[in-house]
């Protein structure tokens, strides 16, 4: 996530239209920012200004901020795949399904609101803060994307370990450099949580994809899929991984 300016958005906003079930979006551009015209929760066109970016690659999505403090994220979505491979266009996610203005998948609906959908897993430290008696979010974060401390643990913890390394004390008794987790893992395996026990195990090393059909949960898919990122063996399979995840 960031936010929308010349360098982070990818989408072309040169006026151009994206047509879905009889609505037409238009992406323009004014006085510097970044707009879409679009249907919004009363089913008539508006103007919306782009506050975010939400991804780098293979898609952009765009989040609209809303009075009451809701982000909310348009289901039309820019390609950045490169124009050889199909991509450079605008297309719709649900492109075989109506979606109207009242649907809860609508892009002004609840099943799009970044606050309570997408927010946790995209951010650092987030923090909600959903008032329910005003119905509004005060929503807050440490690091608007997912930062390395997130996932590796307290960097002072390594300086840490980094100061007592040329010293007497024995490297074992701190752990993995400091950090959470090893980086040195590189065997494949991941934890998964098992439905009877709500226990969390490791798995035996497999593929990727072999990983991805047992767990059929997209969330649990999607952790599995960013740590195969950081160990570098997600590149071949990805294709095949992401229309698995569609197909969940
Ligand atoms: C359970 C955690 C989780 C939730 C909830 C979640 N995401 Fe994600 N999302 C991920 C992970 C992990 C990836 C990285 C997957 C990958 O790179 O293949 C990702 C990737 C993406 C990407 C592609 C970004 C890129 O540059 O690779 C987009 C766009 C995205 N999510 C949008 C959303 C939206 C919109 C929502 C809410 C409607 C949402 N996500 C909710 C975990 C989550």
């Amino acid at each position: 996530m960031q936010e929308a300016t010349p360098d982070t958005v990818s989408g072309d906003f040169s006026g151009v239209e994206h047509a879905y079930y009889g609505v037409v979006s238009t992406f323009i551009r004014r006085d510097g920012d970044f707009f879409v015209r679009t249907d919004g929760p009363d089913g008539e066109l508006a103007d919306y200004r782009i506050a975010y970016t939400f991804g780098i690659e293979p898609l952009q999505q765009y989040l609209i901020e809303f009075p009451d403090g809701r982000l909310q994220a348009l289901s039309v979505c820019w390609d950045t795949r490169p124009e050889q491979l199909g991509g450079q266009r605008w297309f719709h996610l649900y492109p075989k399904k109506q979606v109207g203005h009242d649907d809860p998948l609508h892009w002004t609906g609840l099943q799009q609101n970044w606050n309570f959908m997408c927010a946790e897993c995209h951010s650092t430290h987030l923090q909600k803060n959903y008032d329910a008696s005003a119905d509004r979010y005060t929503t807050t974060w440490s690091e608007i994307d997912v930062s390395c401390e997130a996932r590796h643990g307290p960097g002072s913890r390594h300086v840490a370990w980094a100061e007592t390394a040329g010293s007497d004390e024995p490297e074992a008794s701190t752990g993995n450099l400091g950090f959470a987790v090893t980086l040195k893992d590189s065997d494949n395996g991941f934890w998964a949580i098992d439905p009877g026990t709500g226990v969390a195990s490791r798995s035996v090393p497999r593929t990727l994809l072999d990983r991805a059909r047992d767990l059929r949960d997209v969330g649990e898919l999607e952790s599995a899929l960013t740590y195969a990122r950081l160990l570098g063996d997600l590149a071949p399979r990805d294709v095949q991984v992401q229309a698995l995840i569609r197909e969940l």
